[in-house]
C-alpha cells in the first residue's frame, strides 16, 4: 500500500496542515452558525436546507480531523478561541439578507474558490479529503445564492440596487477581516507551492462573476 502522506518537503507538510486545520476550523464555524440560524430563519424550505448543510458541515468536519491526524501535521488550532467567537458573533447579528450574502458569497463561494485552487498542487491523500467537503460546498452555494436572488426579487428596484450597490463592500469588508485575523495566508499559501497573487486574482474573477449573477433577474418561466 502506497503512504498517501507521503510529501515532497516539510515546509510543504506544515503549510497544508496548517491550512487543512484552517479549513476545518471555518466548517465547523459554518455548522455552529447555520445551527443558530434554523430558529429564525424564515421559511420550512430555508430550515431544511440549513439543517441539511448542518449535516454535511459536520461531516467535513469528522473528515477533515482524520485526515490531519493521519497526515500528522500540527493539530492545533489555527484561529484562537477569541477570533471563534467573533466570527459566531458577527453571523448572529445578521439580518437574515446579511446572512445569505456573508455566508454563501463570501465563506461558501470565495472560500471554496480559494481551496479549489489548491486542489491541483496538493498531495493525494489532501486532495482525496477535500473531494466529498468541496462537492457538498457546491450545493451549499447553489442553495445560498439561488435563495439570495429570490429575496431581492421581493425588494423594491431602490432596496434592491442599494443591497446589490452595498455588496461589494461587505465582500471586502470580510476579506480584510480574514487578512485581520493575522494567519500569514500569503505566506502558507506560497509554501503549499501557489502564486498567491495568481490565486487572488482568481477569487477576485470569482467575485465578479458571483456579483453579476446574483444582479441578474430570474428568469421567468
Ligand atoms: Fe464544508
Ligand atoms: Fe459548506
Amino acid at each position: 500500500m502506497t503512504d498517501k502522506t507521503q510529501v515532497r518537503d516539510p515546509g510543504y507538510r506544515d503549510a497544508m496542515g496548517r491550512l487543512l486545520v484552517l479549513y476545518t476550523q471555518i466548517d465547523k464555524l459554518i455548522m455552529e452558525v447555520c445551527g443558530e440560524k434554523i430558529v429564525s430563519a424564515p421559511d420550512e424550505s430555508a430550515k431544511l436546507a440549513l439543517a441539511k448543510q448542518v449535516g454535511d458541515e459536520s461531516r467535513h468536519v469528522s473528515i477533515q480531523r482524520q485526515w490531519v491526524k493521519q497526515f500528522g501535521t500540527n493539530p492545533a488550532p489555527v484561529i484562537s478561541p477569541t477570533q471563534e467567537d467573533q466570527i459566531r458573533d458577527h453571523f448572529r447579528k445578521l439580518p437574515w439578507l446579511d446572512f445569505l450574502a456573508d455566508m454563501y458569497v463570501c465563506v461558501e463561494a470565495l472560500g471554496s474558490d480559494a481551496v479549489e485552487q489548491i486542489v491541483p498542487l496538493a498531495d493525494p491523500g489532501t486532495r482525496e479529503s477535500l473531494r466529498i467537503p468541496l462537492t457538498d460546498e457546491l450545493n451549499h452555494i447553489h442553495f445560498g445564492i439561488s435563495r439570495l436572488k429570490q429575496e431581492l426579487a421581493k425588494l423594491s428596484a431602490s432596496e434592491r440596487h442599494k443591497f446589490l450597490d452595498g455588496l461589494p463592500g461587505r465582500i471586502d469588508k470580510i476579506s480584510r477581516a480574514l487578512h485581520d485575523l493575522g494567519l500569514n495566508l500569503p505566506g502558507m499559501f506560497e509554501a503549499v507551492g501557489a502564486n498567491y497573487n495568481a490565486l487572488r486574482q482568481g477569487v477576485l474573477a470569482r467575485r465578479d462573476d458571483l456579483l453579476r449573477e446574483i444582479s441578474a433577474p430570474i428568469p421567468q418561466p
